[in-house]
């Protein structure tokens, strides 16, 4: 059917932009993420940078992108701002320099923050849909992420329809937007599997500047092959569960899960799909990986729930070739929905991330790597562990070869507190800290979770440590960082070096 609205090429659409301008992309993860739009307009911000103009725009998006969006405009350094989480090494490179201010925020929070206005003026939606309708219905593609309210809010939308996406999806999306206070009222989900929205969302067509047609792949990259770490890591998490089981502090048929992003995630849900003893569960999560597809096929994940399908090229096209097996098998919804603490309290998620490092006291950092550079963003992790059924961190012991210990007696930066993180995993054993004061945590962590080499070295500090309800030293808590800093390895510290005056 020829479209009612103006179909431009990516170049005439990047075109209508201007230097300063906020916009709100789709993508929540590369999935359903815009691609041609940024692409253009990254080159376009280096014609005008050739030319001696300023060319940089806001960057509002569901959570990560792809290499079109993110890594186009940070190479042609276009980025002035960008909230609420990034993954691409360019854009982290000028993030951590400097010179892209970026604004880490709970997933949860960034569509009502814009529509409060409290993020300024949003100009644009680029929005990547894979069916539209005459009177402005469109269908989104592979994530929902906050493009309803950016499609809401934006002053003007450019879409993106991309024919590889098959427009059968029309269906799998439950578009819910909640009122703001003060007549904001419950969210009427009660399973994961509940459905309360719209499959489209509509905006008034007079909005629409325009429409570019593309045919391109998500740009979402395979995940690593499973080793023998990752896959100890989720044997101890599912070992632990299903002892939770049976001990009475799980139900039987299971609670729902949530599941983060990258390897050691991947890893622990196969881990969970391969062991025999763990129900068949369902999935209250913000991202599906590869995984999920595969534990979906086998039945021993019964339903999802999600923001972003985030598969590899060759699990994206299985999933196409089998929609309808998937299609009562899950939802797509708004990450404000996905992630709203109070559906993850109400459902009784399970949440699983992962950490950069852990103190042994149960402090998370999840961002920052030395305490200053930023290596994603807090991403929804936040959203899921303070509201949990039970919060559950997973890490390797150590990183760079065994030189960073990822258990340390302070974390260099914190992103969840002692006060919500219960369980941490790694491929030594589980610390359960729930019902567990300081002392006691620091005894599990080290004993359970610390790699073997740095357990002496933990142990001493907590010895030279200042007694109290949480045992800690103002001079020394930093320093295996700072070993770290100064010869590139925390292992075989010598405390006595750093317990003086001069090393402060
Ligand atoms: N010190 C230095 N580097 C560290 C580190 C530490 N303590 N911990 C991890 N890293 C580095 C790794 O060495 C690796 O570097 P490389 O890319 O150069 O190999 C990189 O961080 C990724 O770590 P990896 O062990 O491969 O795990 P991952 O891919 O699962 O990523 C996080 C781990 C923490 C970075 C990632 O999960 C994240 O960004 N989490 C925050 C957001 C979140 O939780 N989202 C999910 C919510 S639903």
């Amino acid at each position: 059917m020829a479209s009612p609205f103006a179909v431009l090429t990516a170049q005439e659409a990047a075109a209508l932009i201007h230097n300063g301008q906020n916009i709100g992309f789709s993508g929540f993860t590369a999935a359903g993420a815009a691609k041609a739009i940024p692409l253009a307009l990254a080159g376009r911000a280096e014609r005008e940078h050739q030319a001696g103009r300023p060319f940089q725009v806001g960057v509002l998006t569901g959570a990560s992108t792809g290499h079109s969006l993110d890594g186009a405009l940070a190479k042609a350094k276009a980025i002035s701002f960008r909230t609420p989480y990034q993954s691409d090494p360019g854009l982290r490179a000028q993030i951590n320099a400097g010179t892209v201010r970026f604004v880490d925020m709970h997933l949860s929070m960034l569509p009502q923050m814009v529509r409060y206005g409290s993020l300024g003026p949003l100009h644009w939606a680029v929005v990547e849909a894979c069916d539209i309708t005459a009177g402005g219905g469109i269908v989104l593609s592979t994530s929902v992420g906050a493009s309803p309210t950016f499609l809401n809010r934006a002053d003007k939308i450019l879409i993106e329809l991309n024919r590889r996406h098959a427009p059968n999806l029309l269906g799998m999306h439950d578009i819910f937007e909640p009122e703001d206070p003060p007549t904001r009222r419950e969210l009427p989900i009660y399973t994961a599997r509940d459905r309360v929205g719209s499959p489209i969302v509509v905006v008034p067509p007079s909005k629409i500047a325009g429409v570019v047609l593309t045919d391109l792949d998500d740009e979402c990259e395979g995940f690593g092959e499973r080793n023998a770490i990752t896959n100890q890591i989720g044997c101890n998490v599912s070992n632990f569960l299903v002892s939770e089981i049976h001990a009475g502090r799980l139900p039987e048929d299971f609670l729902p899960l949530q599941s983060g992003v990258g390897d050691i995630a991947n890893s622990v849900l196969a881990a969970l799909g391969e062991n025999p003893e763990m129900p068949a569960f369902e999935m209250y999560t913000e991202v599906v990986q590869d995984s999920v597809i595969s534990l979906l096929e086998a039945e021993r994940c019964l339903f999802a729930s999600t923001c972003a399908l985030t598969l590899s090229p060759q699990t994206s096209k299985r999933f196409a070739e089998n929609l309808e097996f998937f299609r009562p098998r899950m939802i797509l919804r708004p990450q404000e929905i996905t992630n709203h603490p109070e559906l993850v309290r109400r459902l009784g998620v399970i949440s699983m991330n992962t950490a950069i490092e852990i103190d042994i006291f149960g402090n998370v950092n999840s961002t920052h790597v030395l305490g200053r550079q930023m290596m994603n963003g807090i991403g929804g992790s936040g959203d899921f562990t303070r509201n949990a059924y039970m919060s559950i961190f997973s890490c390797p012991s150590t990183q760079k070869g065994g030189k960073i210990s990822t258990i340390v007696p302070l974390v260099s930066h914190t992103d969840h507190s002692e006060h919500s993180v219960q369980i941490v995993v790694t491929e030594h054993g589980v610390a359960d800290l729930r019902g567990r004061d300081p002392h006691e945590r620091a005894q599990l962590l080290i004993n359970n979770c610390a790699h073997p080499d740095y357990r002496e070295q933990l142990f001493m500090y907590l010895h030279l440590a200042k007694k109290g309800h949480t045992p800690q030293s103002l001079s020394l808590s930093l320093a295996m960082h700072r070993s770290f800093e100064n010869i590139g390895d925390m292992r075989n510290l010598n405390w006595s070096d750093w317990n003086h005056p001069e090393s402060q």
